[in-house]
């Protein structure tokens, strides 16, 4: 009896936790899509995204699939819409010539799915079926929502016209960092097998041997990169990779996207229709990956592989454990990560030394994603579930993978085993990247 009766308020508090999950998801949704009227909720802001009205009404569309049809078993809310908001039948520059929910009735389907859903966790056991254990595909969907919550930041980044989203400005530096931190060769435990929430291609933990490798303290900051223009950056073949360089001209790439230079000579960056300084001690965002390419070649040192990313943001040479974050295994908190839509730009390198490994890599987790030389590739023993559209399908394709979250990744949806992956053209999103480089000769013992 005493077992049944603990098992029942794990579950009762595991389902406030998890309803607390998605109210705070469906808050930013709203923030993310009330401030705009019907026509710029309708509109496409660029051919690279959709609506903001596909967006909200596809939140809605993979919480009734999944939690109200698959795991609760009834009818469906909505059954004639599944098509028009399935990702994989219209691409997005497409999305806005379908006949679309409209904003109205976006917001009243996504509002009756999330009361039957609250329905259903409140009658759902947690455990027993794999698709609920731990209270996983509640964990699935609200993270779906937190993802899609950040590409509509990212849309809002693109769109022209009056700023409308506003937030407090992330901490100051606290501490000065520079230099490098040394990781030792030796194996360390890659993935996991027991994070409740772990999407798929998290899974499964598995040992990796590391050769031992350098990592920069931080990423890449503005000042640094305005060095590399400065340089001739963008101007020299030779940093580039023949396919960087093919780009970087087809494209005219001469700075980060959303920089704008003005008759000074003077580089300023608009942030969320915002001209705003450029931050010298702030990481560099919207690059794409051969523009890191071509900056790490400039400084003499590479892009660390994915591998090298997580053992640097989870490996603890102390007491030789793998942790869920740099910090240990506490979830993220203000003080060690900027992250959740909180403030709307990266922090200065320095702001976070709660968030510092033990080993003195800081700013891992926020701020901006952080390119990895890495292709998106299945784990060894990796299964897709509960389906193939979430990572299989995109294995093997034409991606590099980026770690550590932005400040526009909620926390829930962020952790040391996270793993994102995009074209390698892409800087839309909020990326930037840290450096690496083998080590020399005598190095690291
Ligand atoms: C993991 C960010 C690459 O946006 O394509 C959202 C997340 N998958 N809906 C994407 C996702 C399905 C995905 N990324
Ligand atoms: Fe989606």
């Amino acid at each position: 009896m005493t077992i049944q009766f603990s098992d029942n308020a794990t579950t009762d508090r595991l389902r406030g936790e998890i309803a607390e999950v998605l109210t705070g998801a469906r808050a930013r949704t709203l923030a993310l899509t009330d401030c705009l009227d019907d026509a710029e909720l309708a509109a496409q802001h660029s051919r690279l995204m959709s609506p903001l009205v596909w967006d909200l009404a596809h939140i809605g569309n993979q919480e009734e699939l999944w939690l109200i049809r698959d795991v609760g078993g009834r009818a469906a809310v909505r059954g004639d819409i599944d098509e028009l908001y399935d990702a994989f039948k219209h691409a997005r520059v497409a999305r806005p010539e379908l006949p679309l929910l409209d904003p109205a009735q976006a917001r009243g389907y996504v509002g009756s799915v999330r009361d039957e859903v609250l329905d259903v966790l409140a009658r759902t056991r947690l455990h027993g079926n794999p698709l609920v254990e731990g209270g996983f595909a509640f964990g699935m969907i609200a993270q779906h929502e937190q993802q899609h919550d950040e590409t509509m930041l990212a849309t809002h980044q693109l769109r022209t016209g009056p700023a409308v989203l506003a937030a407090p400005p992330p901490p100051a530096a606290r501490v000065a960092v520079r230099g490098e931190v040394i990781v030792p060769a030796g194996e360390f435990v890659m993935g996991t097998s027991t994070d409740p929430w772990a999407l798929d291609n998290e899974r499964p933990a598995h040992p990796v041997h590391v050769p031992g490798f350098a990592i920069d303290a931080a990423p890449v900051t503005n000042g640094e990169y305005l060095a590399f223009i400065a340089d001739g950056g963008y101007e020299r073949p030779e940093l580039w990779s023949p396919r960087g360089w093919r780009h970087r001209t087809e494209a005219g790439l001469v700075a980060p996207q959303f920089w704008e230079r003005d008759g000074a000579g003077t580089w300023w960056r608009r942030a969320f229709g915002t001209p705003t300084p450029l931050r010298p001690r702030q990481p560099v965002v919207h690059v794409c990956f051969f523009e890191a390419e071509a900056y790490a070649s400039w400084a003499g040192k590479r892009l660390p592989t994915e591998a090298e990313w997580e053992k640097a943001a989870r490996f603890d040479p102390e007491t030789e454990t793998t942790r869920r974050y740099p910090w240990g295994d506490a979830d993220p908190g203000t003080a060690q990560a900027n992250l959740g839509q909180r403030h709307l730009e990266p922090a200065d390198v320095g702001a976070y030394p709660a968030g510092a490994s033990s080993a003195g890599v800081h700013q891992l987790i926020g701020d901006v994603w952080e390119w990895t030389s890495s292709g998106f590739e299945p784990y060894p023993g990796f299964r897709a579930f509960p389906y193939a559209e979430y990572s299989d399908v995109f294995f093997g394709g034409d991606y590099r993978v980026l770690r550590g979250g932005s400040f526009g990744t909620d926390p829930v949806a962020c952790r040391g085993t996270f793993r994102n992956w995009d074209h390698p053209i892409r800087r839309q999103i909020f990326s930037g990247f840290r450096l690496a480089r083998d080590l020399r000769a005598g190095e690291g013992r």
